[in-house]
């Protein structure tokens, strides 16, 4: 099949590495992709979706995945759709799940879907009001998209007020704070889950975890994610199946009722609070870097899954999992996640290990390729990954793996998957 991938992550490296693995020949195609991906397929520079659209029409392109949200909020898959494109992702309205915190929470209330105590408001007033009759920490979210940085856990009443007159005037997050959430802080332990679905039907990924802060203990600021690791043991059947009956069921009918089917990947955002599952938010996209562990777990077709999601069809299909575990440990820029980092030339030793080259992959991010050379470019550069039998086993190999990979001023979180190995 001929793929597009929308993206320039290892989230998108790793999807499209999945489907180079199945049997079939696949054609991959990046918009517009990253300095690793071009030996996985074409990258492209087309960067209005008109033109991209016509781009794949033009090259029998069967399926596109779009990979980060910011397209799907822009409206990506409605101008693909209008251009009889097949093409996986939620639609610009259904894409507000994760656009609009206010759009989420007032849905999250309207179908009554277990959430954290909140008001949504452009008042000054009425958010200090609500503020008084919570407890710290209080939380305040900016309703828009700020890539990651709209979430402040305010350890006092005083600095809560203080990022929400922040946010409303502007100050902090521009026309993205406009409108502000305030909500209660849940105590308990957060997951990561991924529900592929295609407006009707829809299948549940084995529960991961994140590691968003940037040090070892959970110290350090907020990241995009530092390491994750899949299925974790503190998820068993009884909670997967309250996910599935109390989150997932009724919003995908919710969606239906609110005349935008979700299609796409929905990524939940649980905390856990004595052994109850409440939602803390919506993505409408694969975590990042929970698809580069997840996507080498799954042992039946990955790009069937995508088809058959993006067609409204899957319930034709079955999808399974490998019994294994996957453990990925992010490596990243010197100066991640506060700024640019020098670009540093990215050295990987050839591997001479059964077991590293059995049970360990690379799935790159922030790079660019130069004369043959690759370079770590900034950001999140590059996951390690490492499968095993045990969490264990998978850790200690993704490691093993970490430890053949060099760049100046590499950093990496030495304790990934700790919550599962205590
Ligand atoms: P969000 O962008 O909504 O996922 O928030 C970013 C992070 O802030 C989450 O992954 C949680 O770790 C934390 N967080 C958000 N809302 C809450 C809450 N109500 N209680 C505790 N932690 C929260
Ligand atoms: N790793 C969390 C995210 O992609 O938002």
């Amino acid at each position: 099949m001929k793929i597009l991938i929308l993206g320039n992550g290892g989230r998108e490296y790793s999807i499209a590495r999945a489907i180079l693995n199945e049997e079939k020949g696949h054609e991959l195609f990046f918009q517009p992709g990253n300095g690793a991906t071009n030996t996985l397929g074409t990258n492209l520079d087309i960067k209005d979706y008109n033109e991209l659209a016509a781009f794949a029409k033009q090259n029998a392109i069967e399926l596109t995945i779009v990979g980060p949200e910011a397209p799907l909020v822009d409206g990506v898959v409605d101008i693909f759709k209008s251009h009889g494109l097949v093409v996986f992702g939620p639609s610009k309205e259904a894409a507000q799940l994760e656009g609009s915190k206010v759009y989420m929470k007032n849905f999250l209330a309207k179908y009554n879907i277990p959430t954290a105590r909140y008001i949504e408001t452009a008042s000054i007033e009425d958010a200090f009001k609500f503020t008084n009759t919570l407890t710290a920490p209080i939380v305040v979210k900016a309703d828009g998209l700020c890539g990651g940085k709209g979430v402040i856990i305010a350890m006092s009443h005083d600095e809560a007020k203080v990022a929400i007159s922040e946010m409303l005037s502007g100050k902090s997050f521009g026309d993205a704070g406009k409108k502000v959430i305030v909500e209660e802080f849940l105590d308990g332990y957060e997951l990561s889950m991924f529900a592929v679905c295609d407006g009707e039907d829809y299948i549940l990924l084995p529960a991961a975890q994140d590691h968003k802060r940037l040090l070892d203990n959970d110290q350090g600021p907020n990241t995009g994610g530092m390491g994750a690791y899949a299925p974790t043991p503190l998820v068993d059947e009884e909670l997967y199946q309250k996910v599935r009956d109390r989150v997932i069921r009724p919003t995908l009918d919710g969606m239906q009722k609110e005349g935008a089917p979700f299609e796409g990947v929905l990524f939940i955002g649980i905390m856990v609070v004595k052994g109850e599952p409440i939602t803390l938010e919506f993505n409408v996209r694969f975590g990042d870097p929970e698809c580069e562990i997840l996507m080498p777990l799954m042992t039946s077709s990955v790009s069937d899954m995508f088809y058959k999601a993006a067609t409204n069809r899957l319930a034709e299909i079955k999808v399974e999992f490998s019994s294994q575990y996957a453990v990925g440990v992010v490596m990243a820029s010197e100066n991640y996640p506060y700024k640019n980092s020098t670009p540093a030339e990215i050295i990987v030793d050839d591997v001479h290990h059964e077991e590293i080259e059995n049970f360990t992959h690379i799935s790159y991010a922030g790079v660019s390729m130069e004369d043959d050379k690759l370079y770590a470019d900034g950001g999140r550069v590059l996951v390690c990954v490492g499968l095993g039998d045990t969490i264990k086993q998978a850790r200690d190999r993704a490691y093993l793996r970490c430890g053949q990979v060099h760049f100046a001023g590499k950093k990496l979180r030495t304790d990934i998957a700790y919550q599962a190995l205590a």
